[in-house]
């Protein structure tokens, strides 16, 4: 198991000021930026792109940007975060035809690759393909909106996929996003998560600083 990160889906944050909060939240100790990219066909949302993410590094933003792409299609549009600065691209295998050959696109592209698999979406593929990844993500919420309360269900998946990581012995980050708070994080970290999202819990608390170490101390 890897060193735990905390990485603030800036979906909760302020998007008129979203450089400075941004920048707030990794100044208060967050260690990713978590960036949802939601395209109103694959999710029933619509959020941010490329150019978003590009102005996030013109700003000045160098934190490691985790890319959490919730679009379909999928592989049009990596070339394009990879040039606007991301570190690690996750996809869901439902919105791409080719799984293995979108995790190569990703790769070529000269970015971290990472697996995102829905609340009631089987792991059946990752035996194909964990080596080649960097990240396997679990969702603890339907994807789509902030905000929503953690699924319990998750805790066994992520038990699931540590099992995988630890028998192969494999540097594969594990992830997890949706209704992540300081309160739940123990029991979270307990069934194998190292790298945790929490979108409402960091940017809606008075305190992002008293937030984040609350988590770490939690994680233990
Ligand atoms: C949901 C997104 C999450 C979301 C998490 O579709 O992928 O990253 O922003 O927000 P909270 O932590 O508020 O559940
Ligand atoms: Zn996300």
């Amino acid at each position: 198991k890897q060193s735990p990160v905390i990485a603030p889906s800036i979906l909760a944050a302020d998007f008129a000021r979203l450089g400075e909060d941004t920048a707030a939240a990794l100044a208060a100790g967050a260690d990713w930026v978590h960036f949802d990219v939601m395209d109103n066909h694959y999710v029933p949302n619509l959020t941010i792109g490329p150019m978003v993410l590009q102005s996030l590094r013109k700003y000045g933003i160098s934190a490691p940007i985790d890319v959490h792409l919730m679009v379909k299609p999928v592989d049009r549009i990596v070339p394009d975060f990879a040039k606007a600065g991301a570190t690690l691209i996750s996809f869901h295998p439902e919105a791409s035809e080719h799984v293995d050959r979108t995790i190569g696109l990703i790769k070529d592209s000269g970015c971290k690759a990472g697996l995102v698999f829905n609340p009631a979406t089987s792991l059946d593929c990752l035996d194909y393909v964990l080596d080649k990844l960097d990240l396997v993500l679990i969702m603890s919420v339907n994807p789509g909106f902030g905000g929503q309360k953690f699924i319990p269900m998750a805790l066994e998946k992520l038990r699931r996929v540590r099992r995988m990581i630890d028998e192969r012995d494999l540097p594969v980050r594990l992830e997890v996003d949706g209704g992540v708070t300081a309160e739940n994080i123990g029991a979270i970290a307990a069934a194998g998560a190292d790298t945790f999202v929490a979108g409402s819990a960091i940017f809606h608390a008075k305190d992002y600083r008293a937030e984040i170490a609350a988590m770490h101390a939690a994680i233990g």
